[in-house]
């Protein structure tokens, strides 16, 4: 069925609001306090489908949880009831909907336990790449088989089982297959340790910690000792930068723009869009507030005005990954140009990113030059709305 949104521009955004829930968190919460020795009190989980599916394929795996905000589709805040360690075989198939996070997370999970999994996912899903899950994964002994229409992509059939620690180098900068071989690590007698190229989200480990499990960080290198107890915690979600990043944006390039947005994540490996953008002539101030499970929070305050393109530097890309396509209008909305390169990670996501950010720039009339790792976008200062655009 298709809807029309009748959308009337405004000049300038003023006031305050809360962003939903972490993505990246979320999905993390419902297999650390899954995996934990206790009860754990999880509030602002993020209630969409994505982190959801990643819960009710906790629940499959043994784990109980009791919804105490929202509803058993939306969850806000509840308590997850973890099994110490002891996942059971699921009944069926593991459904992760449309989710990279949840597959490649729970991956690394079942890849040390002692039964067999299914793993699918929608459309997208399955034509996503795993290979660089399996990879490591059966490095460490744990057996795959891919069964999608594409080679190496879901559905994901895995034999767990005991698995050896290992030194690995990942190829790429991806928070996902670093977390799949800390998780893994984390069955896995003696130390496993991930090399990556670049700093990426560092959630795992953080909340990895905060749960009592050590885990090491020196530079680039990150190590785990098997056999650790994931000990029950309590932990609030803080709000999701990458869901903020959309009203940040919108009030920077506005004059006139007056927004404060509060209790938001500030995990430093989440927040080079701030850098880029206060580089870009932004007026941004950071305030932080608290911190909980390792995850810094507070409020960030925009003030509108005339932004300056610039170029992305390529150890900010990782750590801005989700915030490209918005960064781009922020391009297209600034004086001058703006560069956005090594970036090609975006082609195998939920939609190959740079393809449909360049396309929907060109359609309100921007500027745009596309290569296979990034974009250019030309000043353009008057981009206009087509007048029926269809999602
Ligand atoms: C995520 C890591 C990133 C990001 C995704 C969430 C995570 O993907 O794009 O939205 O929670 O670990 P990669 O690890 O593939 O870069």
């Amino acid at each position: 069925m298709s809807e029309t949104i009748q959308v009337s521009p405004l000049k300038s955004i003023t006031g305050e609001l809360a962003v939903p829930g972490d993505k990246s968190i979320s999905h993390r919460a419902a297999i650390l306090a899954g995996l934990s020795n206790g009860s754990c009190f999880v509030e602002n989980f993020l209630s969409s489908e994505d982190c959801v599916n990643t819960l009710r394929a906790m629940a499959q795996l043994g784990v109980s949880y009791e919804v105490k905000k929202g509803t058993d589709e939306l969850p806000v805040d509840l308590v997850i009831h973890g099994c110490g360690g002891e996942l059971q075989a699921p009944a069926g198939e593991l459904d992760c909907g449309n989710s990279g996070t949840g597959m490649r997370l729970l991956s690394g999970v079942l890849a040390a336990q002692k039964f067999d999994s299914v793993l699918i996912g929608d459309d997208s899903l399955s034509s996503r790449p795993m290979g660089r899950i399996i990879t490591p994964l059966a490095e460490m002994g744990a057996q795959f088989e891919t069964k999608g229409a594409k080679p190496g992509c879901a559905p994901l059939h895995i034999t767990g089982g005991e698995l050896t620690p290992i030194t690995y180098e990942m190829p790429m900068a991806s928070a996902q297959v670093k977390s799949a071989i800390l998780l893994a690590g984390l069955f896995a007698p003696g130390t496993t340790t991930v090399i990556q190229p670049a700093i990426n989200r560092d959630h795992t480990e953080r909340l990895l910690n905060s749960f009592g499990v050590s885990v090491e960080t020196e530079g680039n290198t990150i190590s785990i000792a098997g056999g650790q107890k994931v000990q029950a915690h309590d932990l609030v979600v803080p709000g999701d930068i990458s869901s903020a990043a959309f009203w940040i944006v919108a009030a920077a390039a506005a004059p006139g723009s007056q927004l404060t947005i509060s209790n938001v994540g500030l995990n430093p490996t989440r927040t080079a869009l701030l850098d880029v953008l206060i580089r870009m002539g932004a007026d941004i101030k950071v305030h932080l507030e608290n911190e909980d499970g390792g995850e810094p929070r507070g409020r960030i305050e925009i003030t509108g005005g005339r932004l300056q393109g610039t170029e992305v530097l390529r150890d900010e890309v990782p750590n801005l990954i989700d915030e490209v396509p918005i960064l781009a209008v922020a391009g297209a909305l600034a004086g001058g140009r703006m560069t956005i390169r090594n970036a090609a990670e975006l082609r195998v996501k939920e939609t190959d990113r740079i393809e449909t950010t360049a396309k929907n720039l060109r359609l309100m009339g921007g500027e745009v030059e596309e290569f296979e790792d990034g974009m250019i976008t030309v000043s353009y200062t008057h981009l206009t709305l087509p007048t029926i655009y269809s999602v």
